[in-house]
C-alpha cells in the first residue's frame, strides 16, 4: 500500500523531527505531505557525546553527524503521539530497525497514530564498542528481510525500507520488497570523517555525510534502484532546491526528503522556502503529472543508448 503523501515531500528522519515542531510547521502551513519522526529506539538511548554535528565543508550546512540513534523510550513516544495533531499532512513514524523484535513491539505500541512506518536499517553511526544499524542489519539482505517481515506482520499500514549508499542496495532492496516493503528510502547518509588537532573529532570516531556533498552519491543510488527494481522511492540526501528534487524524480524517486536543508533555517524560512520548493516543481511540470518525470532519466539514458548502437 503507498501513502498518499500531498505534496510529494517529506522532511528525513533526525532533523528537527520531533512531534511539537511538526505540529507548528503544519499549523503555519509549510508545504510538507508527510512528517518523519526521529527513529524510535526500542530502549531509552542516549548516543554518542558531543560534538555529534560538525561542519566540515565550504558550505553553512553540518554535514557530519554521529549522534548514533539518541531515543526516549517508545512508551514515552506513545504519550507524545496520543497528542500530536497534523491538519494536513501524514505523520510517519521512524523505527530503528535493529531487531525484528523490537520493531514489532514498537509498530505494535504506536500503529494506531501512525500513518505509515519507515525502517532505519541504515544508520552507519555507532557509539564506540557498538556496531551501527548499518552494519549489523543494513548490509545483509537476511538480516534486512528478517526486520521487514517482522514489521509487515504488525502493520498493514505503508512500510519503507530505508537502506544506506555504503551498501549493495539493489540486492538489499529486493530482499527488503520481497519481504514486503511498499518503498525504499534511498538512502541515509554516507560514513565518512573528520580530522582535527590531530584526532577525529567525532566522538564515534566517524559518522554520517549528508547535506549537498551526499546529493550525488543518493542520486545514483535512486537512479540504480529504480533501474533494477522499478519501485517506489523516497529519495534523500542533500536537496535544497527544487532543481535538487527534479534531479531525484527523474532519476525514480516518487516523494523526496529534506534533511539538512532544515539546519540554519527558521520557522518562517521553512514555511517561505517550502512552498518554492514545491512552486519550483508544478512549474517545472508545466500542468504534467508527476508520473510522467518519475525515472525519465532512464528513458532518456535508454534512447541515448538505443541511438549509438
Ligand atoms: C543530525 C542528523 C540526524 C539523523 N538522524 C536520523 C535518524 O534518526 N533516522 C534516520 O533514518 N536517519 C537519520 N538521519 C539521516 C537523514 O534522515 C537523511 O537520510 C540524511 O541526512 C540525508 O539527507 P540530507 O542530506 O537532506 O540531510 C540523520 C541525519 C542527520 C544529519
Amino acid at each position: 500500500m503507498l501513502l498518499d503523501i500531498d505534496p510529494p515531500i517529506v522532511n528525513a528522519s533526525g532533523i528537527l523531527s520531533f512531534l511539537d515542531i511538526f505540529q507548528l510547521l503544519d499549523r503555519k502551513g509549510a508545504t510538507i505531505g508527510g512528517y518523519v519522526t526521529k527513529s524510535i529506539s526500542p530502549g531509552e538511548r542516549l548516543g554518542n557525546e558531543n560534538p555529534v554535528v560538525v561542519e566540515c565543508g565550504a558550505e553553512e550546512y553540518p554535514t557530519l553527524n554521529s549522534l548514533a540513534l539518541p531515543s526516549q523510550t517508545p512508551e514515552e513516544w506513545l504519550e507524545e503521539l496520543k497528542q500530536t495533531h497534523l491538519k494536513r499532512s501524514k505523520l510517519i513514524v521512524s523505527v530503528n530497525g535493529v531487531s525484528p523484535d523490537g520493531v514489532s513491539r514498537i509498530i505494535k505500541m504506536v500503529e494506531p497514530y501512525a500513518d505509515g512506518f519507515e525502517l532505519n536499517m541504515s544508520c552507519p553511526n555507532l557509539v564506540p564498542g557498538e556496531e551501527s544499524v548499518m552494519a549489523i542489519v543494513g548490509r545483509h539482505p537476511e538480516a534486512a528481510s528478517r526486520v521487514v517481515r517482522s514489521a509487515r506482520r504488525a502493520t498493514g499500514k505503508p512500510v519503507i525500507a530505508k537502506l544506506s549508499p555504503d551498501t549493495r542496495y539493489v540486492e538489499i532492496g529486493q530482499a527488503c520488497l520481497a519481504a514486503g516493503a511498499d518503498y525504499l528510502g534511498c538512502g541515509n547518509t554516507m560514513p565518512g570523517m573528520f580530522i582535527h588537532s590531530r584526532g577525529p573529532v567525532l566522538a564515534g570516531q566517524s559518522g554520517g555525510v549528508s547535506g549537498p556533498a551526499l546529493k550525488p552519491v543518493n542520486l545514483k543510488m535512486v537512479y540504480d534502484i529504480y533501474a533494477e527494481l522499478r519501485c517506489p522511492i523516497v529519495a534523500y540526501g542533500g536537496i535544497m532546491t527544487w532543481e535538487d528534487a527534479v534531479e531525484y524524480f527523474l532519476a525514480g524517486a516518487r516523494v523526496v526528503g529534506l534533511g539538512t536543508f532544515f539546519a540554519h533555517r527558521s520557522t518562517s524560512d521553512i514555511v517561505r522556502d517550502t512552498a518554492a520548493i514545491w512552486k519550483g516543481i508544478q512549474d517545472y511540470l508545466n500542468g504534467e503529472p508527476l508520473e510522467s518525470v518519475v525515472g525519465a532519466a532512464h528513458r532518456k539514458s535508454s534512447m541515448e543508448m538505443t541511438r549509438s548502437h
